[in-house]
C-alpha cells in the first residue's frame, strides 16, 4: 500500500493520474497538493472527492514547510510531481512563472523530500520521488532524425522546456549527490479529458463548437507525437512499480502527426458526431456542422510561434523492453473518446474558459 503526494493533481494529467490510481489501487492514499492556478480546477477531481482515501490541499510547491508537513502528517512514501507551468506560448510571453514553479518549485520539493526521507530518519525509509517531465527537453528533430531516446542530449529551446530541463537536472543531482530515490519520465504530447482549452486539441474542439477560427501556427507542418493521457498514467504506474532508481524513462505513443492533419481529423470527427446526433445542432447552433457547412473552412494560418520546435518523436524502446509498456489506446480510439468527452462536458469547458484564461487569449489575438 502506497501513500502518495501528487503535486499538480488538479491539472490535466495530474487529475487523470489520480482517477487512474485510485481506481486501480483503491487501498492507496492520495493527497493532492495544487495551487489552483488558471490551469488547476477542482472540478477535475470531482469524481474522487468523496473517496475516503483522497484529500486535497491548496498550496504552492515552493512552500517547503508546507510540503514537509504533508510528507510527515500523511506518512507519504511516494511523491509524484506534476505541478508546473505547462504552456509553451505563455512561457514565451512570461517566463518568470516557469522559472519560479518549474525550477524553484521542484528544488523546494527536493529539499523537503531529502529532509523528511533522508536527513531526519534514524533508519532507511522506503521512498520514491517521481518527476514528470517532457520530451521537449530534448529539443527539436528534423524529418529524418531518429526519435528521442533517453540518451539524446538535452537541448531545450523554449523557456518552458528549459525550465523543465533544469528541474530534471536537479532531480538527477539529488539522486547522485544525496541518494534520494528518484525516477523521471519524459513523455510526449498528451490529449484526452480535462485538457485545458488553450492547448491545440481542446482549443480546436471548443472553437469549432463556437464557430471561431482554428489558428494554425506557421505552415502547420510541425509534428508532435500524441499519447492518450491514461496511457501516460499507465506508464508512470509502471515506472513507479518496476522502474530502476535514478533512471529516466521515455513514454510515448509512436503516433506522429502534423498539426494541420490533427486539426483536420478533429474537424471530421466533430462533423461525424453532428451527423449522428441531431441534438448536437440544437446545443451548438453556432457550429458550422449544425448547418452541414464545411468545418475546415475555420482553419486560419497565423504567425508562427517564436522558436517553434519542428518535430518531437519519442523512442520508448527502453520503457517497453524493461517495463513492458505498450499504450492501450490507439489514436483512433483515443481521439474519438476525447471529442465525445468535450461534446458531453460543455459545462466543464465553459467554466474553465471564463475569467483569466479568456483575458489572456484575447491579449494574444487582439
Ligand atoms: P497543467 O497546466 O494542466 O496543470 C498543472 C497543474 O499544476 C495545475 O493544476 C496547476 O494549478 C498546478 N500548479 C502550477 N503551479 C503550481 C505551484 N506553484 N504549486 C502547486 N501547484 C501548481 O499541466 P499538465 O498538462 O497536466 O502537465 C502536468 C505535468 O506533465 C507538467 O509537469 C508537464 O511539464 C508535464 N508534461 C505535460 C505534457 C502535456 O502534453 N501536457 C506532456 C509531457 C509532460
Ligand atoms: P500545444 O498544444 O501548445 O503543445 P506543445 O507546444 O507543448 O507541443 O501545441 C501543439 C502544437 O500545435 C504545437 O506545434 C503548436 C501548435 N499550435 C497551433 O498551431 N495553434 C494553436 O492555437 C496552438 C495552441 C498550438
Amino acid at each position: 500500500m502506497k501513500k502518495l503526494l501528487v503535486t499538480g493533481g488538479a491539472g490535466f494529467i495530474g487529475a487523470n493520474f489520480v482517477h487512474y490510481w485510485l481506481s486501480k489501487y483503491p487501498e492507496d492514499n492520495v493527497v493532492v497538493l495544487d495551487a489552483l492556478t488558471y490551469a488547476g480546477n477542482l472540478e477535475n477531481l470531482a469524481v474522487v472527492q468523496n473517496n475516503e482515501n483522497f484529500s486535497f490541499v491548496k498550496g504552492d510547491i515552493c512552500d517547503q514547510a508546507l510540503v514537509e508537513t504533508l510528507l510527515i502528517d500523511h506518512q507519504v512514501d511516494t511523491l509524484v510531481h506534476f505541478a508546473a507551468e505547462s504552456h509553451v506560448d505563455r512561457s514565451i510571453t512570461g517566463p518568470d512563472a516557469f522559472i519560479e514553479t518549474n525550477i524553484l518549485g521542484t528544488y523546494s520539493l527536493l529539499k523537503a523530500a531529502k529532509k523528511c526521507w533522508l536527513d531526519d530518519r534514524d533508519k532507511p525509509f522506503e521512498h520514491r520521488f517521481h518527476h514528470v517531465s517532457t520530451d521537449e527537453v530534448y529539443g527539436t528533430l528534423s524529418a529524418s532524425d531518429p526519435a528521442f531516446t533517453e540518451d539524446t542530449a538535452y537541448a531545450p529551446n523554449s523557456p518552458y522546456s528549459a525550465s523543465k530541463a533544469a528541474s530534471d537536472h536537479l532531480v538527477r543531482a539529488y539522486h547522485h549527490t544525496y541518494g534520494l530515490n528518484v525516477t523521471t519520465s519524459n513523455c510526449s504530447n498528451n490529449y484526452g479529458p480535462y485538457h485545458f482549452p488553450e492547448k491545440l486539441i481542446p482549443l480546436v474542439i471548443t472553437n469549432i463548437l463556437h464557430n471561431k477560427s482554428l489558428p494554425i501556427y506557421g505552415d502547420g507542418m510541425q509534428i508532435r507525437d500524441w499519447l492518450y493521457v491514461e496511457d501516460h498514467a499507465y506508464g508512470i504506474d509502471l515506472v513507479l512499480n518496476k522502474g530502476r532508481i535514478g533512471e529516466n524513462y521515455n513514454i510515448g505513443g509512436n503516433n506522429e502527426w502534423a498539426n494541420i492533419n490533427i486539426v483536420k481529423e478533429v474537424c471530421a470527427l466533430v462533423e461525424t458526431r453532428f451527423a449522428e446526433s441531431s441534438e448536437l445542432a440544437t446545443r451548438f447552433p453556432e457550429a458550422l456542422a449544425a448547418i452541414e457547412a464545411n468545418t475546415e473552412s475555420l482553419i486560419t494560418y497565423v504567425t508562427d510561434r517564436l522558436g517553434h520546435d519542428r518535430r518531437y518523436a519519442i523512442d520508448a524502446t527502453k520503457t517497453r523492453v524493461e517495463l513492458g509498456y505498450e499504450p492501450k489506446e490507439t489514436f483512433e480510439t483515443g481521439i474519438a473518446k476525447t471529442v465525445s468527452w468535450y461534446l458531453d462536458n460543455e459545462a466543464w469547458w465553459k467554466a474553465v474558459m471564463d475569467g483569466s484564461y479568456q483575458d489572456w487569449v484575447e491579449g494574444q489575438y487582439s
